[in-house]
């Protein structure tokens, strides 16, 4: 079984993203003695925004030049995979451009989606996706500022448009509130670490 590990957070030893994305990585480690890990570290090495020049080769506005190869193995990488687990900062209310920059090169239509006359539908569903996602403030549905999530919100449309409907979510939140608050979210994000399935 194949996992693709994607980080996106610009924190270092000090991401919380990081920390539950790893230990998520580790449980299915320890579940699955035979996994192979694929480490792709977007912030130390960031992907260009896309243009022309960067779609992948399988796209219908593909154009030959020097970058492409680059977007053509990102896109095989997560083809490959069965598992993707992905640390997924809020930055701004949104996910880091150094992810968006690499969900721009997954969405290709013949490879991960094709439109039927029935409307767009997804190729990618026999993928195992699953998320840490970490917030400053709080977003919960019952909260006033749900409306300003666009995190999760984002990630389960985008692999929703894929094929993926069952993605795997575990939230830290509340991270900018104080040492107390940050420590209860990183360890209730931890502990639902621990108990991911095989
Ligand atoms: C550049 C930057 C922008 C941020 N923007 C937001 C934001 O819009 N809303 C929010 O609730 N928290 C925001 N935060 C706080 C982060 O969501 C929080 O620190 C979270 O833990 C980031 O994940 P990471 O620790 O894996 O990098 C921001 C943090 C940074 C560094």
């Amino acid at each position: 079984m194949k996992l693709l590990h994607i980080d996106a957070s610009i924190l270092g030893a000090g991401s919380v993203s990081r920390q539950v994305s790893a230990a998520i990585v580790e449980r299915l480690r320890q579940l699955s003695p035979g996994l192979t890990v694929v480490d792709r570290d977007l912030a130390a090495e960031p992907l260009p925004h896309v243009t022309l020049a960067h779609l992948p080769a399988s796209h219908p506005f593909s154009a030959d030049g020097p970058d492409r190869p680059v977007s053509d193995a990102v896109l095989a990488e997560f083809l490959a995979a069965d598992v993707v687990v992905i640390g997924a900062p809020m930055y701004n209310f949104t996910i880091p451009s150094q992810l968006k920059a690499w969900i721009d090169r997954l969405l290709v239509p013949g490879q991960t989606f094709q439109y039927t006359p029935e409307g767009p539908q997804g190729l990618a569903g026999g993928k195992r996706v699953i998320i840490a996602i970490s917030r400053g403030g709080v977003y919960g549905a019952e909260s006033p500022t749900a409306g300003a999530e666009h995190v999760e919100t984002y990630l389960r449309l985008v692999f929703g448009f894929i094929g993926v409907t069952n993605l795997e979510i575990i939230v830290a939140e509340g991270i900018a509130a104080g040492p107390e608050p940050r420590q209860a979210a990183i360890d209730g994000a931890l502990k639902a670490a621990a108990l991911v399935a095989a």
